[in-house]
C-alpha cells in the first residue's frame, strides 16, 4: 500500500520531529495496551513518511512486543542472533561489561542479503549502560534524492549484490579464532549465511513511493556485472554523501525507549562506546515485501 504523505489516516498522532523529514518521536501511545486499527494506520503513516519512529516512557513486557509486531505482519525468526529465552520471535542484542564487539557497529541495513529484504525492526531498550549506546540511523530518501541527476540516472540501472557471508558466514570475522571467544554467544549459525542476491540500486519505497538508495556498507559487496574493485570508488561516494551529518540522526537511548525502523529507508549504526558496562535489547524484525 502505498501513501500519499500529505494526508496521515486515523487520529492525529502527537509526533515530534527530529529533523525536517526524517525520524519523529511519537507521543501519547501506550504500545502495551495495543494499538487499535486507526492508530495503527496512523503509525505506518508516520514510519513511512520519517523512516524511523521513536517511542518514550513505554513499559513493554516481551509477550507486548510479539503482540505489537505481530499488529504490523509476520515476524521474521532471526536465523543468526541468539534469541530471547522462551521467545524465539525476539533476538538479542547484547554486549556484556567484558565484551568489546557490539552488534550493529557500523552502517549498515538488516536483511538486504534476503531475496526478499526486512521492512524493518522494533527495538525495546531492556538495559543500558549509564552513558553511550546511542543509535545513528541515516536517511536514504533524502541519500537519493539529494544526488546529481547525472549520477541518479547512471544509479538507476544498476544492480548491486549483497551478501550475508562475509559478515556471519564460517569465514567471516566474527568466527575467526581471536574474536570467536568474543562474539560467539550472541551470533551463530553460520551454515546459514549462504544467500547472495542482487537488488536494484535504487528501489521505489513500497509505502512512501519515494525514491531510496539501496546499497549499504554492511552487506553490498558490488555492483552487478562488476569486480569489487571497480565498485569501490563509487561505492564509497555514496555511503559518504548517505551519512553526511545533515542526512542523519542520532538517537539516545533511555529506559522505556522503543525504536522501530524501516530497513529500506533507513541504515543504523549501534555505537560501541560504553565498555565495562551492559546494554541489553530486544529486538524484532518484521519480514518486507519484495523490492522493485
Ligand atoms: C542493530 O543493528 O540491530 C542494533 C541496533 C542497536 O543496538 O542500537
Amino acid at each position: 500500500m502505498e501513501f500519499s504523505t500529505q494526508t496521515a489516516p486515523g487520529p492525529a498522532l502527537d509526533i515530534r520531529p527530529l529533523t525536517a523529514g526524517f525520524g519523529g518521536e511519537i507521543h501519547g501511545v501506550d504500545l502495551a495496551a495495543g494499538v487499535d486499527d486507526a492508530t495503527l494506520a496512523a503509525l505506518r503513516h508516520a514510519l513511512a513518511t520519517y523512516g524511523v519512529i521513536f517511542f518514550r516512557e513505554q513499559r513493554l513486557t516481551a509477550e507486548q512486543h510479539v503482540a505489537f509486531a505481530e499488529r504490523w505482519g509476520r515476524i521474521n525468526i532471526n536465523r543468526f542472533f541468539r534469541a530471547v529465552d522462551d521467545h524465539p520471535e525476539i533476538a538479542e542484542v547484547r554486549k556484556e561489561p567484558d565484551q568489546k564487539i557490539n552488534i550493529g557497529g557500523g552502517w549498515h541495513t538488516d536483511h538486504s542479503y534476503d531475496e526478499v529484504p526486512a521492512l524493518g525492526s522494533i527495538l525495546v531498550a531492556r538495559e543500558l549502560p549509564s552513558a553511550g549506546g546511542d543509535t545513528l540511523f541515516a536517511d536514504m530518501a533524502t541519500a537519493y534524492e539529494t544526488l546529481s541527476d547525472g549520477l541518479k540516472k547512471t544509479l538507476e540501472g544498476l544492480r548491486a549484490i549483497h551478501s550475508s557471508r562475509h559478515v556471519f558466514g564460517a569465514a567471516s570475522g566474527h568466527q575467526a579464532a581471536e574474536v570467536v571467544g568474543d562474539i560467539s554467544d550472541r551470533i551463530g549459525n553460520p551454515a546459514a549465511a549462504t544467500q547472495d542476491v542482487s537488488h536494484p540500486v535504487v528501489v521505489r519505497h513500497p509505502d512512501s513511493g519515494r525514491k531510496v538508495l539501496y546499497v549499504n556498507p554492511g552487506f553490498t559487496l558490488h555492483f552487478d556485472g562488476w569486480t569489487a574493485l571497480e565498485s569501490h570508488a563509487l561505492l564509497k561516494y555514496l555511503y559518504q554523501h548517505a551519512t553526511a551529518p545533515e542526512r542523519t540522526i542520532r538517537f539516545s537511548w533511555r529506559n522505556g525507549s522503543v525504536a522501530f525502523w524501516d530497513n529500506r529507508a533507513t541504515w543504523h549504526y549501534a555505537l560501541n562506546d560504553y565498555h565495562g558496562e551492559r546494554r541489553l535489547m530486544h529486538r524484532i524484525t518484521l519480514e518486507g515485501v519484495p523490492l522493485s
